[in-house]
């Protein structure tokens, strides 16, 4: 059993996020989107709402779990889980900048190897945070995310007329 962890924030998830998890499910038999926790951040959703969001649009795809990863390290959460890849999708050189080092670090500590996957290029600008920016001042973004994630934007961002 080839299982990979596929972490992140998921404030919310989207589809870029969607996209990167798909391919990772293709390359391993399962795949868990661990969604992190960091008392240092500040979350526009909860937790449950995270995890409830990404469970909505990939719950029912066999080969793909989504859980909770605590505020630990990531490679002790891969050893926990019997993981041995991290998937990461990278939108930039300064993705991969950023990544590098936590890559290495990773397996380090553990053993744990990143696979880095490029980003689909019709999602290569999305984020979260740009995501959030853009419904909260009235645009579209309907593009870019799953409806049941629209739909949580709609109902918690007070939204402000273009
Ligand atoms: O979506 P995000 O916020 O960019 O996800 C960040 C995440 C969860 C991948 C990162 O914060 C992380 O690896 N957290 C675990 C803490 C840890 O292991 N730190 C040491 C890294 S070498």
């Amino acid at each position: 059993m080839r299982r990979a962890v596929c972490p992140g924030s998921f404030d919310p998830i989207h589809n870029g996020h969607l996209e990167v998890i798909a391919r990772a499910a293709n390359q391993f038999d399962e795949v868990v989107v661990a969604v992190s926790t960091n008392y240092a951040k500040r979350y526009r959703f909860s937790i449950d709402e995270r995890i409830e969001m990404a469970r909505r649009t990939l719950g029912a795809i066999s080969g793909i779990i989504v859980e909770p990863m605590g505020e630990g390290l990531l490679a002790e959460y891969c050893r926990q889980r019997g993981a041995s890849a991290i998937v990461k999708g990278l939108r930039s050189s300064s993705d991969f900048d950023y990544e590098l080092p936590m890559a290495i670090m990773n397996r380090q500590l553990t053993g744990v190897e990143t696979v880095f996957l490029p980003a689909e290029a019709h999602y290569v600008h999305l984020s979260s945070t740009l995501i959030k920016e853009v419904h909260d001042l009235g645009g579209d973004v309907s593009e870019f995310v799953p409806r049941s994630v629209l739909a949580r934007l709609d109902a918690t961002t007070p939204r402000r007329s273009p």
